[in-house]
C-alpha cells in the first residue's frame, strides 16, 4: 500500500541517488585534501627550495629612505638572500633580516662577510607569523614581494599583527607587492583558471622554471586588499604609489607601494 504524499522510488534510482551523494561528498573530501596538501607543500616550498629559485625582482624605492630618516633598527621580513639588508647596512642602518629559508640566509650571511659595513646585517631563521623579537623593537619594517607568497588571508593577518607588535609606537611598515593585472591576457586567464585550486581571486599557481612542476601560489593584491590589511591591523597609510613591477618571468604587472605608520596603543594579546 502506498500512503498519500509518499512517492515510491525505484530501488535502482535510490541506489543511483545515494551513489551521486556519496561521490559529491567524496569529491569535496578529495578537493579539500588536495587543497590542504597544496598549502602544506607551499609552506614547505619556501623553507626548502634552493636559494637560487627565490625570485627577487622588486627594488627598494627611494621613498623608503624618506621615512627611514630618523630610524635606526630595521627589520626585513622575508629577506631571502639579503639584497635589501646589505643595501641598508651599507647605508648605516642596524638591520635584521628574517626568512624561513635556511639556504638563502646562509648565502646572505656569507656575502655579508665579504662586505665592509659599519655594522653587519644580522640574519635569523624565523617565521613571520611568530617573530622572535620583543614588542616595540624596530623603527621600520620591510615587506617587499613577501606577502605575495603567503597563500591565506589568515596568515597575512597574523603576519601584519606580528609586524605591528615588533614595531615601535609611530614606527613604519614599508610594503611593496604585486597588484592584480586584469588588463593582461596572461594574468587574467591565470586568475580565472587557477581559481578552482587557489580559492582566492587574484591568486595564481607558479611553476618551477626548470621542471615545470607546481612550485607555489602567488597572490596578486587589489589596492583595497592591501589598504584593509594595513588599516585593520593598526596602521595608518602615510604613503601610496602604484607602479609597474617586473615578475620573475619578466612580465610587467601592477605593483603597489605603501608606507604604513603604526598607530594605536599596544595591547598584549
Ligand atoms: C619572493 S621572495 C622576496 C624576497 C625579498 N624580500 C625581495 O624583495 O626580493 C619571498 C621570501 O619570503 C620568504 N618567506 C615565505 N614565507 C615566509 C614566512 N612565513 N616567514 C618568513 N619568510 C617567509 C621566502 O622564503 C622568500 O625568501
Amino acid at each position: 500500500m502506498v500512503h498519500k504524499g509518499y512517492k515510491s522510488v525505484h530501488p535502482i534510482l535510490k541506489m543511483w541517488k545515494s551513489f551521486q551523494e556519496k561521490s559529491i561528498i567524496r569529491r569535496h573530501y578529495l578537493l579539500s585534501n588536495v587543497l590542504i596538501s597544496l598549502f602544506m607543500y607551499i609552506h614547505h616550498y619556501w623553507s626548502h627550495t634552493k636559494a637560487k629559485n627565490i625570485p627577487s625582482t622588486v627594488k627598494l624605492r627611494s621613498v623608503f629612505y624618506e621615512y627611514a630618516l630618523n630610524c635606526n633598527r630595521v627589520l626585513d621580513i622575508g629577506c631571502a638572500c639579503g639584497e635589501v639588508c646589505s643595501q641598508l647596512a651599507s647605508a648605516g642602518f642596524d638591520v635584521i633580516g628574517v626568512d624561513v629559508n635556511q639556504e638563502a640566509l646562509k648565502h646572505a650571511f656569507l656575502s655579508s662577510k665579504e662586505q665592509l659595513y659599519v655594522k653587519s646585517p644580522y640574519y635569523l631563521k624565523a617565521d613571520a607569523e611568530d617573530l622572535p623579537f620583543a614588542n616595540q623593537t624596530f623603527d621600520i619594517a620591510i615587506m617587499q614581494a613577501f606577502l605575495t607568497t603567503i597563500p591565506t588571508k589568515d596568515s597575512r593577518t597574523k603576519i601584519m599583527r606580528e609586524a605591528w607588535r615588533v614595531l615601535k609606537q609611530g614606527g613604519y611598515l614599508y610594503l611593496a607587492d604585486f597588484g592584480q593585472t586584469w588588463h593582461s591576457k596572461i594574468y587574467r586567464e591565470r586568475y580565472i583558471n587557477d581559481l578552482s585550486i587557489t580559492k582566492e581571486e587574484g591568486s595564481i599557481i607558479a611553476y618551477d622554471q626548470e621542471t615545470g612542476e607546481t612550485a607555489y601560489i602567488a597572490h596578486h593584491f587589489t589596492e583595497k586588499e592591501l589598504v584593509f590589511l594595513l588599516v585593520e591591523n593598526g596602521f595608518e597609510i602615510e604613503f601610496f604609489s602604484s607602479e609597474e613591477f617586473r615578475t620573475r618571468t619578466a612580465n610587467m604587472v601592477n605593483g603597489y607601494i605603501f608606507v604604513g605608520k603604526k598607530v594605536g596603543k599596544f595591547i598584549n594579546v
